[in-house]
């Protein structure tokens, strides 16, 4: 038995949840309180404790039904809701009768699931602005930024509100970029350091003659491609997009000195066949290019799932055009089937069993390159499961052991009584409930 408590205690700390605590307390006043899915709430429901006192708790003004997770410490008046589940959401009251007449403490507890860590992805948009999104689980999300420590309030700062899980900076931007996110249950941050988003810059040489160069450009970027190596003020210059003389564009340029020809600000428009006609005195001379156009690679996200038998999956997403992905471990490339399942160029890969240490995953496409790390520990395949089917059984034998030590031994009671417990006798579950001499049970 001595084991068995030590196994049980242990199990139950993995399990612990966020603990909230509510003093509701205050005379006419239904107390708003929040208790965290999972977690542990304590509500001080009354002040008032002393021997001679009848306690009786109310849900939903009806009298509370027996709970293996209730108790109510008579000593301090705290009235304990563990391992949290949705359906504990509801009023609570307690009626305290004493010599003076008849206490009521009130409050309404809701239950919320508590923030889990955020994610951060950062994307360059047009004109130096960028956009950075947080994404947490839980229930009724609050999102605040900071930049290098500093509330993101200023509108020199964003476009739009600073309490969205998206922001877009303005351009010139750079710095620890902070999102905390809170409900009334818990609360977590995550960071990003952002440099300045300029857009990419792609180069291309679209000089060979007879063929067209295959050229790519950055969504939001600056294309420059090299169109003719003859520049002489005696030349004639004609430059076509898709086979008709340009259109006059102010993020267009051309720079007869270098040959080079310059699209700034790159939308999907600008996808198309550029070629330029040189007239020299010699002849004619013809460069050719085709301009694709990819949005570039977004920060990657990486999250990682323990499979059953000892494996691991781990997925990286990341945004752009045409991604191509390629994965490290400990800086070594992963291209080994001892070390995974599946091919090792796709967004998800699956690990075989025991392997741990910093996976990288690199995106690029034809504009630019982006990687993330994480840090795998070993996954246990068989461990949750029959911890999982030990705590059950754990808790059911616990109850038994509590059921019957109070059963027999009515004359020493502990203060902390589980509510479970109390109910057995009859209907009036909480009359004349005393400290540490007291007994355990109804009226
Ligand atoms: C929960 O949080 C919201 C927003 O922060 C706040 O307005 C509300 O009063 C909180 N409720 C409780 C019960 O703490
Ligand atoms: C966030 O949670 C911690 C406890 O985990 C608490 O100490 C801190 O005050 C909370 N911060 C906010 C802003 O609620
Ligand atoms: C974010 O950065 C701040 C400042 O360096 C640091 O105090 C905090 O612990 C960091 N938070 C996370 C989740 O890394
Ligand atoms: C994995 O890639 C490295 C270099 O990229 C190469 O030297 C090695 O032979 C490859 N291993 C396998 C099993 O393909
Ligand atoms: C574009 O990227 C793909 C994949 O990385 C590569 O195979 C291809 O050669 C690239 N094309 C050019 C023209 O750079
Ligand atoms: C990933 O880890 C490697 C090795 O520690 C480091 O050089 C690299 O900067 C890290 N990359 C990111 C995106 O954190």
């Amino acid at each position: 038995m001595l084991n068995m408590g030590a196994v049980l205690l242990l199990l139950i700390g993995v399990t612990d949840g966020v603990t909230t605590f509510c003093d509701a307390t205050q005379p006419r006043i239904p107390t708003q309180c929040s208790g965290s899915l999972g977690g542990t709430a304590e509500v001080l429901l009354t002040t008032r404790t002393s021997q001679d006192h009848y306690y009786v708790l109310m849900k939903n003004r009806a009298r509370l039904q027996a709970n293996i997770r209730y108790s109510f410490n008579v000593g301090t008046g705290i009235f304990t809701i563990k391992d949290i589940d949705r359906t504990d959401n509801g009023e609570y009251s307690m009626e305290v009768y004493t010599a003076a007449g008849t206490v009521v403490a009130r409050c309404y507890l809701t239950i919320q699931a508590p923030v889990s860590s955020p994610l951060l992805s950062r994307k360059c948009l047009s004109r130096g602005q960028q956009r950075v999104s947080c994404s947490a689980g839980g229930d009724g999300l609050h999102y605040s930024w900071s930049l290098d420590g500093l509330p993101m309030n200023d509108p020199r700062l964003l476009s739009g509100p600073g309490s969205a899980s998206d922001v877009t900076l303005e351009p010139g931007r750079s710095g620890l970029l902070t999102c905390s996110v809170r409900n009334n249950v818990s609360n977590a941050t995550a960071n990003i350091t952002l440099s300045v988003c300029d857009g990419v810059t792609t180069f291309c040489d679209a000089t060979q003659p007879r063929v067209t160069t295959q050229c790519f450009g950055s969504l939001g970027g600056t294309a420059e491609v090299l169109l003719t190596t003859r520049t002489s003020q005696d030349h004639y210059y004609v430059l076509m997009k898709n086979r008709a003389r340009l259109q006059a564009n102010i993020r267009y340029s051309f720079n007869v000195g270098t040959g080079i020809f310059t699209i700034k600000d790159i939308d999907r428009t600008d996808n198309g066949e550029y070629s330029m006609k040189v007239y020299t005195a010699a002849g004619r001379v013809v460069a050719r290019c085709y301009l694709t156009i990819q949005a570039p690679v977004s920060s990657p996200l990486l999250s990682r799932e323990c499979l059953s038998r000892g494996q691991q999956r781990v997925s990286c997403s990341a945004g752009g055009d045409g991604l191509h992905y390629s994965w490290s471990l400990d800086g070594l490339p992963m291209n080994d089937t001892r070390l995974l399942s599946g091919p090792g160029s796709a967004s998800d890969v699956t690990l075989e069993p025991g392997r741990s240490g910093l996976l990288t995953c690199s995106v690029r496409n034809n504009v630019s390159h982006a990687a993330a790390n994480i840090t795998l520990s070993v996954c246990d395949g068989l461990i949750p499961f029959i911890a999982r089917s030990l705590t059950v059984v754990l808790l059911l034998l616990a109850a038994l052991g509590v059921y019957w030590a109070l059963k027999k031994k009515k004359t020493s009671s502990p203060r902390d009584i589980a509510l479970s417990s109390m109910a057995v006798d009859d209907g009036v579950l909480y009359g004349n409930v005393s400290g540490a001499t007291g007994r355990a049970g109804g009226e």
